[in-house]
């Protein structure tokens, strides 16, 4: 499978770095990276074939990710649009919409929206997938596969889903960060060492998260399997209920979602 990346940036690495562990192979992989410096350290890190832009190349690939910031994204389909041959293209970009992406590429339709998440750079990433009706069995598999590189994928039925998916796990590892810095801010002002307290708090977020894995338990349960009656927890949660945190992040999270559909309109509009 040949496979281009448009826009070498963060995500790319991840996934072209997913794939090489997975087996693919560099030969077979082309990023096309405005910046210089970018296309030096792609090449020196992965072996993978650099491009300033688009050229006949695109026309042999299988598959093509187009990985640039939002705001860039119908710049980098224009562009990309005569190019193409038989690939499926697939946006990780938040917010950009497939009828956007299929105008700017030309009236081009094999395109599939996904929405990767950064622990993809530890293989430990999940991508909510959409595609529309159109797209034929094979090209979701192509899709899966490529995204599986770098951990779980999930289909989803309606592209609006994509916008709650940016918000909840594509956004979702800093609200995991800023638990953990909060945790680790307790810890500190209990008089634990720094570096201690880092690890108290990534270990407890790793193995409530591996716990809550195998057990497949709902998470309110195994809350309250934690929590005695006049215990520490219990004093712990009551301060986080009357404060509201829990409806707080379920507001936060829609606000997110809310930007992903302004997003869309608004670099989706031309
Ligand atoms: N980071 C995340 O958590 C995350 C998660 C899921 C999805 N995403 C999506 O992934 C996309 C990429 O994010 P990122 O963090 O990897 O961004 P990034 O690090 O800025 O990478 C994008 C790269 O593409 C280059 N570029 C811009 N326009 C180009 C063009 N027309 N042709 C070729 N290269 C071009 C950029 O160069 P310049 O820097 O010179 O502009 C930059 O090096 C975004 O749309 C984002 O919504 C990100």
């Amino acid at each position: 499978m040949k496979v281009a990346f448009i826009g070498g940036g963060n995500m790319a690495a991840a996934i072209i770095g997913g794939m090489l562990t997975k087996g693919y192979s560099a030969a077979d992989l082309a990023v096309v990276e405005v910046s210089p410096e970018a296309r030096v350290k792609l090449v020196a890190q992965f072996g993978v074939s650099a491009l300033e832009a688009p050229g006949a190349e695109m026309a042999r690939m299988d598959a093509i990710v187009i990985a640039v910031k939002p705001q860039q994204m119908r710049a980098a389909a224009v562009a990309l649009g005569p190019h193409l041959g038989k690939a499926l293209v697939i946006t990780i970009a938040a917010g950009i919409r497939l009828a956007d992406l299929s105008r700017w590429l030309g009236g081009y339709s094999r395109c599939v929206r996904a929405m990767p998440n950064t622990p993809a750079l530890v293989h430990a990433g999940v991508t909510g997938l959409y595609a529309d009706a159109s797209v034929p069995a094979g090209d979701r598999l192509l899709a899966e596969r490529l995204l599986g590189a770098v951990g779980r994928t999930l289909w989803f039925d309606r592209e609006t889903d994509l916008d709650a998916v940016v918000a909840v796990s594509g956004s979702g590892p800093a609200y995991v960060f800023y638990a953990i810095e909060a945790v680790e801010t307790a810890a500190r002002e209990l008089g634990i060492s720094p570096d201690k307290a880092r690890a108290l708090a990534l270990a407890t977020f790793d193995g409530a998260t591996k716990l809550a894995i195998a057990r497949g338990e709902d998470p309110a349960t195994l809350r309250a399997n934690v929590t005695s009656r006049g215990g520490t927890t219990e004093r712990a949660i009551a301060v986080l209920d009357a404060a509201g945190v829990k409806a707080k992040f379920v507001e936060a999270i829609k606000a997110a979602a809310q930007r992903s559909r302004e997003m869309g309109d608004e670099f989706g509009k031309d």
